[in-house]
């Protein structure tokens, strides 16, 4: 019951209608990562929480007396789902641009995901959870195929490898594991004895929640998911992300990228022969939302070349199509490719594209190789995302979802600002932190929207593929409710 005190009490704090006040005491001390807890529930202003609503308050009270979990306040109805719409057990439609945290490829209950000769692949599948690594079957021949077909464009050209786990995590845990071989291998080949090894990360860099995972992250706004693991993993190395600003000063935008560039240059110097590898997401998800200009990237890969340094990129947010490629990173026409990809989510498993095979055959290995149902489905989504031509509509969708939250930041200069992002992916920050809270909690409240917060003080969009124009139309009407009453 105990874990479950923080719905009841947001319940009934919110009952007794919590003045403005309160704000200040009760802001944001609160690690923000994925959903506002207690007291940002309680803050907000004149919203009488609903959530969670009986038959979901009773589900949650059974699931509290066997996890210590803090789902969100409803319970999904996924039978009741259809495409941007999330369905409750209380019979709610929430319209979902959290998206499962990046991991949606298309909405709920696609048609074409009930066809019946599909459905007959799917329950073999399903009922006969393969060691995929070591029985082959047709199915995941078929998955390994598209993966092949789908390969990042930038590494085009080469023998490409993929190697299928289970979860993002796993897949640059294994990008990590890649780049220490191949910097043994490196230094063997020069005849220099191997030492320290040492990875470089950004500033506010998410990527996952294994141990090595968790040494190279760091998010300052939620300092516990690191905090009893870091430097287990001694000696990685953190260097500033150059977020960039939009509407903000074009100078400070390019020295942030220089600053950036100039101490990877420097630490490169310093440790020529420790340095594994450097790992980076194109677009920071969990710490803010946050991007670079085209020329870090490009400037990046052609460091890495000249010092001889493997890079990576975790995309396992990005890669699927929102953001207008199947990975971000081909955005960016970067002159030297980088040696690994690691992504996941919308793939269904974690999967890591490779430059050049390992010369350690069996290093890189696990039972189940990923999950054949999820390998099964993700085949047939990719069917109808290429059916739907679903990738080439992102252009048009993204420019009428800037357009329209460009429109807010003129409204409400004094709420929201800095819109970026990339294709679907897009997000804004606000003005003071503790109106993240206060927006998400109103958002579902009043506006059956479902939004996802991002570092201390932005909102990221995470929506399916298959999101309509009309459908952005409605969160930009429903956001243009929300603003006034921030
Ligand atoms: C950029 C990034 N890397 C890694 C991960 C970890 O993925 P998973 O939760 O599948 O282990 C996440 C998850 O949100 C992520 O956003």
């Amino acid at each position: 019951m105990a874990q479950f005190l923080p719905y009841r009490l947001c319940y009934l704090a919110t009952r007794i209608a919590v003045i403005c006040k309160l704000m200040p005491l009760m802001g944001m001390a609160i690690s923000e990562l994925h959903w506002p807890s207690v007291a940002q529930y309680m803050v907000v202003q004149d919203v009488v929480m609903s959530y969670p609503k009986p038959r979901s308050q009773a589900m949650l009270a059974e699931l509290s007396r066997y996890v210590i979990a803090e789902p969100k306040p409803f319970v999904v109805d996924l039978a009741q789902s259809r495409g941007i719409w999330l369905a409750t057990v209380d019979g709610d439609r929430l319209m979902d641009w959290c998206g499962l945290y990046g991991a949606r490829l298309l909405g709920y209950n696609h048609p074409r995901l009930y066809e019946a000769d599909y459905l007959r692949h799917l329950a073999l599948a399903a009922n006969n959870k393969m060691a995929n690594p070591d029985f082959l079957t047709a199915e995941c021949l078929d998955y390994y195929r598209l993966l092949h077909e789908l390969a990042p464009k930038c590494m085009a050209g080469q023998p490409v490898e993929v190697y299928v786990v289970n979860s993002g995590a796993e897949a640059v845990e294994n990008m990590l594991k890649y780049f220490i071989n191949l910097h043994h291998q490196k230094l063997q080949e020069q005849g220099k004895q191997v030492a320290t090894r040492r990875f470089i990360y950004f500033e506010q860099a998410f990527h996952g929640r294994t141990v090595f995972t968790l040494n190279i992250t760091r998010l300052a706004n939620d300092p516990l998911a690191t905090r009893d693991y870091q430097g287990i993993i001694p000696d990685n190395l953190q260097v500033p992300f150059p977020a960039w600003e939009h509407g903000g000063s074009a100078v400070e935008n390019e020295r942030r990228v220089d600053e950036s560039l100039a101490q990877l240059e420097a630490l490169m110097q310093r440790y020529p022969d420790e340095i594994a590898g450097v790992v980076l997401e194109p677009m920071q998800g969990a710490g803010g939302h946050r991007i670079a200009a085209p020329r870090f990237y490009q400037a990046l890969s052609a460091l890495c070349h000249r010092y001889q340094i493997s890079w990576g990129l975790d995309e396992v947010q990005t890669a699927g199509g929102q953001c207008g490629q199947v990975f971000a990173i081909d955005r960016f026409d970067i002159p030297y490719p980088p040696q690994a990809i690691a992504c996941a989510k919308k793939f269904g498993n974690g999967v890591l594209y490779m430059q050049r095979s390992m010369q350690d055959v069996g290093v890189l290995d696990s039972t189940w190789g990923g999950t054949l149902a999820d390998m099964v489905r993700f085949v047939q989504e990719w069917r109808i995302v290429r059916d739907e031509q679903l990738l080439a509509a992102v252009a048009d969708k993204e420019a009428h979802l800037v357009r329209g939250l460009e429109q807010l930041v003129e409204q409400w200069p004094d709420k929201l600002y800095n819109v970026r992002g990339w294709g679907l992916y897009q997000g804004f920050s606000l003005r003071q932190a503790e109106q993240k809270g206060c927006l998400l909690t109103m958002a579902l409240e009043d506006e059956d929207l479902l939004l996802l917060g991002a570092g201390s003080q932005s909102i990221r969009f995470r929506p399916p593929l298959d999101v309509t124009l009309a459908e952005i139309d409605q969160l930009l009407a429903k956001l243009a409710r929300l603003f006034p009453r921030l």
